[in-house]
């Protein structure tokens, strides 16, 4: 990671200047977004809409608030404030004060389009502005939320996207994608491909050749840290609402973009904890790795190193690498948090709580939950915990 910053006014700056196919551990600092008060709204991308990167684009490049307001409502119709509640069965059952913040109504049933709408904002902008030509493709890597929420944003203005997926993907998540109008791509392993996951190398593939990437991990496109901090904002003003000040926050990490995000959005004063399932935990490797190294982010390749076979129930959070890590580490070590492992009978049983409290959540979209049933014993009465859920069951 080299440090390199770039102004928030310049088009298409998804990834570090100076990252390339080859060197790819680099995290994008784009400066000059400004804070703004929050609107009254209940589309977060109208209400937060001014924070945003792509709103800062789009005015430094001679668009009108009204204009970006205007955009907003063609490319985020339909996101709105999710609910945030305190459940009484799972502070029943864990001896605290359980709040939830639910994500399982948001638009393609989970958090990821709040991280690939402002994304698709900065695209659309540029269009409109004239800084972009030829719609170049959108893609992106992934079988699960991910896929689907980048499918349902680039269909609602028909922009076209290539999906990546495993060889093993199930027919029916193949034919959600093809009713949104997604061009899938089947990748199979070649011969001569370097280790790893031949989708995510088809989708590096395509993304250094002119394709934009349309994804949820930092490091590919940096924008996507930007509009996911909405559900961070939306929890402190929900919390500040209802006068109840949280302790603790503990949410699952596959990726890593997620919990960077509720992070940045949420601020140093409420503890955020990270959750991995056992059966794929790099991002605790690399918590206990780098205790005694200055400046980790130098020696990344050497911190974060993938894990060997990622299993759990969650499959949703099997990323074998935590692509947001150095995110991730700086949100936890500002508010005093650290990685959980939750062991996988924590995870079966959160789903099992979580769907016994009434979400209709998916093994990842309640494993922050797993969380908790892993550190119940450290709770006390009265103590003020945050769990995401984040993604709804999957039809069958
Ligand atoms: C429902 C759900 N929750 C949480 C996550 C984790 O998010 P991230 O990969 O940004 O850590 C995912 C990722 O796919 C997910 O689908
Ligand atoms: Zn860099």
């Amino acid at each position: 990671m080299c440090g390199t910053s770039i102004d928030v006014s310049t088009p298409l700056s998804f990834r570090c200047p100076r990252a390339s196919a080859t060197d790819p551990h680099h995290v994008l600092h784009l400066v000059g977004a400004v804070d703004a008060p929050a609107a009254d709204d209940p589309n977060p991308y109208v209400r937060y809409g001014p924070r945003l990167a792509w709103w800062a684009f789009a005015r430094a490049n001679g668009m009108t608030d009204a204009a970006c307001e205007a955009l907003t409502y063609e490319v985020a119709d339909g996101f709105h404030v999710t609910p945030f509640e305190r459940s009484s069965t799972l502070s029943d059952e864990l001896g605290a004060e359980v709040w939830v913040k639910d994500e399982t109504g948001n638009v393609a049933g989970s958090h990821k389009a709040r991280h690939l709408v402002g994304i698709l904002l900065h695209l659309r902008a540029a269009e409109t502005l004239g800084l972009l030509g030829e719609r170049p493709p959108l893609a992106i890597a992934s079988c699960g939320n991910a896929a689907l929420a980048a499918a349902t944003l680039a269909g609602r203005v028909g922009w076209p996207i290539d999906v990546y997926v495993p060889t093993w993907m199930d027919d029916a998540f193949g034919d959600r994608l093809d009713e949104l109008g997604a061009r899938i791509h089947r990748c199979e392993r070649h011969d001569d491909d370097p280790p790893g996951d031949p989708a995510m190398l088809r989708f590096r593939e395509a993304s250094w050749s002119g394709a934009v990437p349309f994804t949820v991990q930092g490091p590919e496109n940096g924008m996507c840290l930007d509009g996911g901090r909405t559900i961070g904002w939306e929890i402190a003003d929900q919390a500040s609402e209802v006068g109840v000040e949280l302790d603790r926050i503990v949410v699952q990490v596959g990726g890593g973009a997620f919990a960077a995000c509720v992070g940045a959005g949420l601020g140093p004063d409420v503890r955020l904890d990270t959750v991995q399932a056992e059966g794929c935990a790099p991002l605790a490797d690399t918590w206990a790795r780098i205790t005694e190294i200055d400046h980790p982010e130098r020696y990344w390749a050497q911190v974060m190193r993938p894990w060997p076979e990622p299993r759990s129930l969650a499959d949703g959070i099997l990323d074998d690498e935590t692509y947001d890590w150095i995110a991730d580490v700086s949100v936890m070590a500002e508010s005093g948090g650290s990685p959980i492992v939750a062991p996988e009978a924590d995870i079966v049983a959160a789903h099992e709580l979580a769907t016994r409290a009434g979400y209709a959540v998916s093994p990842t979209g309640s494993a922050g939950l797993a969380g908790l049933l892993a550190i119940r014993d450290e709770l006390r009465p009265g103590d003020r915990v945050a769990v995401v859920m984040s993604g709804v069951a999957r039809r069958a």
